[in-house]
């Protein structure tokens, strides 16, 4: 596992993403929230200013809220529309059902998606404050596939802040790719900033493997790279 901490984040993941796709990558995987936004707007730049061209590309989103809609602004699927892939030529964008009828059939339809678009050749990943990714929360499996997930408490409220700050609209199930699907992915690359994050970076770079820290297991994938800002590294020995 790579760590690389430096100011500016966003310039090193959309290197990254941009140095894969040049070199032929055909599909990527998309995480959502506040963490990979700067690269977004990076990468749509070098499309728009640099020709950087997504038209080879198609894409797999981590996860998505159950029981909302894709027109909701909150919808993980309406969110990568609206901050990435609107905005740049990128073919095909899929994303788990969170509105269909039986959320464990959804699940296994998307993981069998992915298998068939797969494998992806970079996975950008955010992190939870407690150490989660997708939505992996702590205990997960780290063989897991794409499934049906409850939020703990703690991801409620840091994602209330998207919700009017009101918990009770943060939705309780997801869909997630599982930590066994994601690490299909021949590269994993995750960003990070701000001391919020720092003691989930430090237990994913330097606590044990394990369960209680869903991201460690880029510990364990043989291409995996953490870009931190130095608030984010801050409690990294
Ligand atoms: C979102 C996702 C989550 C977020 C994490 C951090 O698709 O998979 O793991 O990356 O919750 O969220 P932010 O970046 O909003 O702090």
């Amino acid at each position: 596992m790579e760590v690389v901490i430096v100011d500016h984040p966003e310039q090193v993941m959309a290197d990254i993403i941009a140095d894969a796709v040049r070199e032929g990558a055909s599909t990527l995987g998309l995480a959502t929230g506040s963490s990979p936004l700067a690269t977004y707007t990076e990468l749509i730049r070098r499309h728009t200013e640099e020709g950087l061209s997504f038209a080879a590309v198609n894409a797999v989103l981590l996860d998505e809220y159950v029981g909302l809609p894709t027109t909701h602004p909150e919808s993980y699927a309406r969110f990568i529309r609206d901050n990435f892939t609107d905005h740049i030529d990128i073919g095909d964008v899929h994303s788990p059902d969170g509105m269909a009828a039986d959320s464990r059939v959804a699940a296994q339809a998307y993981d069998h998606l992915i298998g068939q678009v797969g494998p992806v050749d970079v996975q950008i990943l955010g992190i939870g404050s407690n150490g989660h990714i997708g939505f992996n929360e702590p205990s997960s499996s780290l063989t897991s596939r794409t499934r049906i997930k409850t939020l703990t408490r703690k991801t409620r409220e840091d994602n209330a802040r998207f919700f009017d700050d009101d918990l009770d609209q943060v939705p309780m199930h997801v869909i997630t790719q599982g930590l066994g699907t994601i690490c299909d992915a021949r590269r994993l690359a995750l960003v990070a900033t701000g001391v919020g994050k720092a003691d989930a970076i430090a237990a994913a770079v330097e606590g044990p493997l394990s369960a209680a820290c869903p991201a460690s297991i880029l510990q364990w994938h043989p291409n995996a790279t953490i870009v931190v800002d130095p608030a984010a590294a801050s409690r990294l020995k």
